[in-house]
């Protein structure tokens, strides 16, 4: 599946959102039926984005379209399941999982409603949210032999993850992460890759701060993850732009693998009086890799 770089969450209660997310540039739309959807309105957004996913058939999407449902532990997930599931999105978003036992429970779910309603087998894929509860940041390295065939990537949410943990704040006195939500986040990058999943970065909250979110999404890009979650059309863009690698990072990558063409056989070459062995050559062809998938 072509990896994603943006995931633009719209609460799927809101018409006037809907009606802009066609022209975000995000690669994922995540219509909402969770948390940003309150209890009184969730009939509503259960009717609108169905109606949003009808509307714009598979073949026709220029962003794949995903919804967020809401936590398995609650009578609202099944609800979700049976409204949205013959709408045919291209994913779905699990939030609060507690672990691979829960993507797969809902694997299940999807394997008999995608025949119910006529939707090609298997062809509904799964995101889960997977440090939001106080178990779940125990259970990411079991993602990595549960042989999930729905599952594309892994993400990880800050907000939900403090209040299992009764935290009052997510930040230490400097203003970054506190070590908990660090430690989430480096398990999921970890997890992700142990998968062979795409590692999605948390949301970056402060939606009229450009400058920041370009800053921590090229340092997230950096650290392996592949892409993020964004809650403002505004914060699409640079989001794009932050995971696609720069055109000095793409030649660097060329002139690696140049290098090591040079001398066949060589597991160490020099570049520009600086040492490059196999690690090296792993990582441009990765930039590479990622380049072309992202070049489209
Ligand atoms: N999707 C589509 N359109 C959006 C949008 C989104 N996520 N966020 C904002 N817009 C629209 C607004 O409706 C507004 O439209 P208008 O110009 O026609 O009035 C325009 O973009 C500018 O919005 P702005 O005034 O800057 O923001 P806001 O104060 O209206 O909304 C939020 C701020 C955070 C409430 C809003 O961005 C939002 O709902 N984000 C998604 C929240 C969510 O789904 N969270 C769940 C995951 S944590
Ligand atoms: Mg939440």
């Amino acid at each position: 599946m072509t990896p994603l770089r943006s995931l633009l969450f719209i609460p799927g209660d809101s018409a006037k959102k809907l009606a802009k997310a066609d022209g975000a540039g995000a690669d994922a739309l995540i219509l909402d039926l969770e948390d940003s959807v309150s209890l009184s309105q969730k009939p509503l957004a259960r009717e609108l984005v169905p109606d949003f996913l009808r509307a714009r058939p598979r073949a026709a999407r220029t962003s794949q379209l995903w919804v967020r449902i809401n936590p398995l532990d609650t009578a609202l997930a099944l609800e979700d399941l049976v409204e949205v599931v013959s709408a045919q999105p291209d994913g779905l978003m699990l939030p609060k999982a507690d672990g691979p036992a829960d993507v797969f429970k809902l694997s299940l779910y999807l394997d008999a409603l995608e025949v119910q309603a006529g939707v090609p087998a298997g062809s509904i894929r799964i995101l889960p949210v997977a440090t939001e509860t106080a178990i779940a940041p125990f259970r990411l390295g079991d993602y990595a032999g549960a042989r999930l065939e729905r599952l594309v990537g892994l993400t990880w949410g800050a907000e939900d993850l403090s209040a299992a943990l009764g935290a009052s704040t997510n930040r230490d006195p400097a203003g970054a992460w506190a070590m908990a939500y660090r430690m989430a986040r480096v398990l999921t990058l970890m997890a992700a890759r142990a998968t062979g999943v795409q590692p999605i970065d948390t949301l970056y909250a402060d939606f009229r701060d450009e400058a920041g979110l370009r800053a921590a999404s090229q340092e997230s890009r950096g650290e392996g993850f592949t892409g993020r979650l964004a809650i403002h059309p505004a914060q699409v863009a640079a989001i794009n732009e932050s995971y696609m690698p720069s055109s000095a990072e793409i030649d660097h990558a060329h002139r690696v693998l140049a290098a090591f063409a040079e001398e066949p056989g060589a597991g160490t070459v020099g570049l520009d009086g600086r040492m490059l062995d196999l690690p090296h050559l792993k990582q441009a062809q990765g930039v590479l890799a990622l380049a072309a998938a992202y070049a489209r």
